[in-house]
């Protein structure tokens, strides 16, 4: 029987552990955890996303305080559109997260950043172009485009001097989307170097409608590698979604898969941003207790713990601080179901919201706990402490477990210590 051990993954002239810890914004893949996956030989993502509140917290700077001073005046107002970001800003915050990981950087592996392309910020092309672009100037290996079709994506940063040696890949859910982006971007003589395919099981946002349990992973990888093959496109695909033990992800590459990418497992690493009381929600989560909901602005179904607090409140949207989900024309589906609310009970001190959530605030107060499918099984990855807590994991134990363990093998804690 094999292990992940026994395969690489080829990047140009890298060749990797087939390991790529995926993107968890507002810093849940942090620094920390992404340096952990490149010093092993794998894959490790920061993710762009609030960006400047990942530098307030972990770089001092004031960011957020100085886009909400800028615009306190529009706090009340329900139009949001005059409320923007400073570039410079942007492309200071961008840099200082990125060099201060790659700075940081040991061993063979790589770091990649996750940019989703919903987050449109009020001036979607400007901004999206310029968090590439900085990311790329603060030497990022790579830029995984995500939560999006990014048909014109490739195009932002053609004339980058980065544009064709940095690593860019995509997520796809589906062969047609796939398809759409080769061919928008074939003008650019430009493949992407990877494509990672996600499946309905993952965190995040899911790239599916609410029938996303009709799908499956494996059954999407085989179709994509088909394709691939037939157009004589040597491009390596990454498998994501639901893939928990060494052996799953040993057969994904069976289905024609390089590699996998990987998150919920991650969550409860000491390494990872989330604050460690809410890793002990991942680790007590049963089944029952995960839902797929459309709360979302974003307009993508979203995985999370059904007890998320950030789900059914009613606060007031933040975008002169965030803003972060704010389309071209400065609107955010949560703003009208917030004023919608409001309006319905006008006496009310506080109104519950129940179809749509402020992510930016909730993201960035860790309250919108998203989490893969498997994350039902996290509690039998680890041991309990004296106090009935679960004992946290190192992310080096996480992916070596992936890296080393056959079949449905999953190595505890204790076993880690014995074997060091
Ligand atoms: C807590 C959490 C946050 C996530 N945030 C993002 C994100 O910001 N951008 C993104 O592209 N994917 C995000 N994902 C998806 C992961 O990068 C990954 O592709 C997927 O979860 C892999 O499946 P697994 O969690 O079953 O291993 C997130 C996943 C989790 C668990």
């Amino acid at each position: 029987m094999k292990s992940l051990d026994d395969f690489r993954l080829r990047l140009g002239r890298h060749e990797l552990v087939p390991i790529v810890v995926g993107g968890m914004g507002v810093d849940i893949s942090s620094s920390d955890l992404a340096l952990e996956a490149a010093r092993l030989g794998g894959v490790g993502h920061i993710s762009d996303a609030m960006v400047k509140t990942v530098t307030d917290r972990r770089y001092n700077t004031k960011f957020v305080k100085a886009k909400q001073a800028q615009y306190k005046h529009n706090v009340n107002s329900d139009d949001k559109s005059s409320v923007k970001f400073d570039m410079g800003h942007l492309a200071e915050a961008t840099r200082l997260h990125v060099e201060g990981t790659m700075a940081r950087k040991r061993g063979s592996g790589l770091i990649f950043i996750n940019c989703m392309e919903k987050l449109t910020m009020n001036a979607p092309r400007e901004t999206l172009a310029l968090r590439m672009s900085a990311a790329l100037d603060a030497g990022i290996d790579g830029i995984t485009l995500a939560a999006g079709l990014h048909l014109g994506s490739f195009a932002l940063i053609e004339s980058h001097p980065r544009f064709r040696d940095a690593k860019l890949g995509i997520i796809v859910s589906s062969l047609r989307a796939l398809q759409l982006f080769l061919k928008k971007n074939s003008r650019l003589a430009r493949l992407p170097d990877y494509i990672v395919v996600e499946g309905p099981l993952a965190g995040g946002h899911l790239g599916f409608g609410m029938d996303w349990a009709q799908y499956d992973l494996a059954t999407i990888v085989a179709e994509i590698a088909a394709y691939l093959k037939q157009e004589q496109l040597a491009i390596p695909l990454i498998a994501a979604g639901g893939i928990f033990t060494g052996g799953d992800a040993v057969e994904m590459l069976g289905h024609g898969a390089a590699g996998v990418q990987v998150a919920t497992r991650f969550t409860v690493t000491r390494e990872c941003g989330l604050p460690d009381d809410i890793k002990q929600e991942y680790f007590k989560a049963e089944a029952e207790d995960i839902e797929v909901n459309q709360i979302s602005p974003t307009g993508y179904p979203m995985r999370m713990i059904k007890s998320s607090p950030g789900i059914g409140d009613g606060i007031r949207p933040n975008c002169e601080a965030y803003g972060y989900l704010l389309d071209a024309n400065g609107k955010c589906a949560y703003i009208a179901a917030y004023n919608r609310e409001v309006a319905l009970h006008p006496e009310a001190r506080r109104v519950s919201v129940m179809d749509k959530t402020c992510l930016c605030t909730h993201m960035r107060n860790f309250a919108i706990w998203t989490c893969g499918q498997t994350a039902s099984r996290l509690k039998h990855t680890s041991v309990r402490n004296g106090d009935g807590s679960y004992r946290l994991l190192s992310a080096e134990h996480v992916f070596l477990d992936y890296q080393y363990s056959k079949g449905q093998e999953l190595r505890l804690p204790e076993a880690e210590a014995a074997s060091a």
